[in-house]
C-alpha cells in the first residue's frame, strides 16, 4: 500500500472519503496524531489494531467533533460532565462515559466505560465532522514506540500500513490527553496529560491520580504495557549531577551519549553533546517526543534530566518513565 501524506482540504475530503470506506487514516491533534477509523464499525477497528500492532485488549478514545456527538454513545451525561465540559472541551481531556449500545465493544476492548474527547485542533474537528461518525483513534505511533507529534513522525511507523496521512503541521501540545474516569467515586486521572490534577482540581475539588502500580489490575489497559520506547536505551538523571556522571559513564564505554537538558543548563555541559529540550515546560513537553525520535538516530545512549513533578511535567515524567523503563540515575 502506498501511504499518501497531504494537506489542506483536499485532504480532509480524501480522509473522509477513505473513512466512510472502512479504511484508516492518521491525522492531527493538538495532543499527538491519531490513527483514525469509523468507531461504529468492528472492521474499521480491526484494521487500527492491526495497523499498529496493538495487543486488542487495550481500548480506544473516541473522537467527536461537538458536545452533542457524545450523547448517542453514552447512557448518562452527568452535570459533573457538562461542568467538566464546559471548560475543558474541545481540549486535551478524555472522559470516560457508560458506553450505549451504539458503541462496539471491539472499540472499548469489552469494558463498559468508553472514552470520548473533542481534540481542540481546527483541523482535527473539520476531519471528524466531515466523516460524519465518530472517530476511534489511538496515537498513531507503532504499538510500542513514541507517539508521533508530525507527519513525518507517523509516516516513520506507518509508511505501507494505511492509506493518508493528514499533515496539519506540529502538534501544539506534544503530548497525549489526561484520560479521567468518573465512574468511580472519586474522579480518578488513569494517564495524566496536558490538562492536570491541579486543573482538574479547581472544577472538581478532590482528584485522585491512579499509581499504576498494580499492573495485573491496571484500570486502564494501556497502563500495563511497554511504551514510548525508544530504539535505543534511555535513563533519567535526577539532577544536572547525575547527568553529567552518567554521561561520562557512558562515554568512557565508547558509546555516543546524548543528553536531553532543559536550555539553561547548556552552560553545564562542558563540551559535552546535548539537545536543548525548551525553555519553559509548555516547550519541554512539545518538544519531547520529536527529540527523543531525533537522539534515537543519531546516539546509542539517551540521558534525560528529571524535569520535577509539578503541573505538566508531571504528565511528561509519566511518559520518560515509561521510556527509561524505570531506571533513574
Ligand atoms: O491525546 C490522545 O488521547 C491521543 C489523541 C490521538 O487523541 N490518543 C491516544 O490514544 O493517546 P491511545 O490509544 O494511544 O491511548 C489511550 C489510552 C490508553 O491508555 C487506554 O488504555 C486508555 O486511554 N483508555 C481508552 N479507553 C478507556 C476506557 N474505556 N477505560 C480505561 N482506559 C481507557
Ligand atoms: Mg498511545
Amino acid at each position: 500500500m502506498i501511504t499518501k501524506v497531504l494537506s489542506g482540504d483536499v485532504a480532509i475530503k480524501e480522509g473522509a472519503t477513505l473513512i466512510k470506506s472502512g479504511e484508516v487514516v492518521a491525522f492531527p491533534t493538538e495532543t499527538v496524531y491519531g490513527l483514525g477509523g469509523n468507531a461504529l464499525a468492528p472492521n474499521s477497528i480491526a484494521k487500527i489494531y492491526q495497523a499498529k500492532g496493538r495487543p486488542s485488549d487495550n481500548p480506544l478514545i473516541v473522537h467527536v467533533s461537538c458536545v452533542e456527538d457524545i450523547y448517542p454513545l453514552v447512557r448518562e451525561f452527568s452535570d459533573v460532565n457538562r461542568m467538566l465540559a464546559d471548560t475543558f472541551m474541545p481540549g486535551a481531556l478524555t472522559l470516560l462515559f457508560p458506553r450505549s449500545e451504539q458503541v462496539p465493544i471491539e472499540v472499548t476492548a469489552g469494558l463498559d466505560t468508553v472514552g470520548i474527547r473533542i481534540p481542540s485542533c481546527a483541523i482535527a474537528r473539520k476531519f471528524i465532522a466531515a466523516c460524519g461518525v465518530p472517530i476511534a483513534a489511538p496515537s498513531a505511533n507503532a504499538s510500542t514506540r513514541v507517539s508521533p507529534t508530525t507527519a513525518a513522525h507517523v509516516l516513520e511507523d506507518m509508511d505501507g500500513r494505511i492509506p493518508l496521512i493528514i499533515d496539519g503541521g506540529e502538534s501544539e501540545v506534544g503530548i497525549e490527553s489526561t484520560v479521567l474516569d468518573l465512574t468511580c467515586d472519586i474522579p480518578t486521572i488513569l494517564r495524566p496529560g496536558a490538562i492536570t490534577a491541579e486543573m482538574l482540581a479547581g472544577v472538581l475539588g478532590e482528584v485522585k491520580t491512579h499509581k499504576g502500580e498494580v499492573i495485573s489490575s491496571a484500570p486502564s489497559p494501556g497502563m500495563k504495557y511497554k511504551h514510548y520506547a525508544t530504539t535505543v536505551p534511555m535513563v533519567i538523571a535526577a539532577n544536572m549531577q547525575s547527568l553529567l556522571a552518567e554521561y561520562d559513564r557512558a562515554k568512557s564505554q565508547g558509546l555516543d551519549v546524548a543528553a536531553l537538558i532543559r536550555s539553561q543548563d547548556a552552560c553545564m555541559m562542558d563540551g559535552r553533546k546535548y539537545i536543548e529540550l525548551g525553555k519553559t515546560d509548555m516547550e519541554v513537553c512539545k518538544n519531547i517526543y520529536s527529540i527523543m525520535r531525533d537522539a534515537e538516530k543519531s546516539t546509542q545512549h539517551i540521558v534525560c534530566i528529571h524535569l520535577g513533578d509539578e503541573g505538566i511535567c508531571r504528565s511528561v515524567m509519566n511518559r520518560l518513565n515509561k521510556s527509561a523503563g524505570g531506571k533513574i540515575v
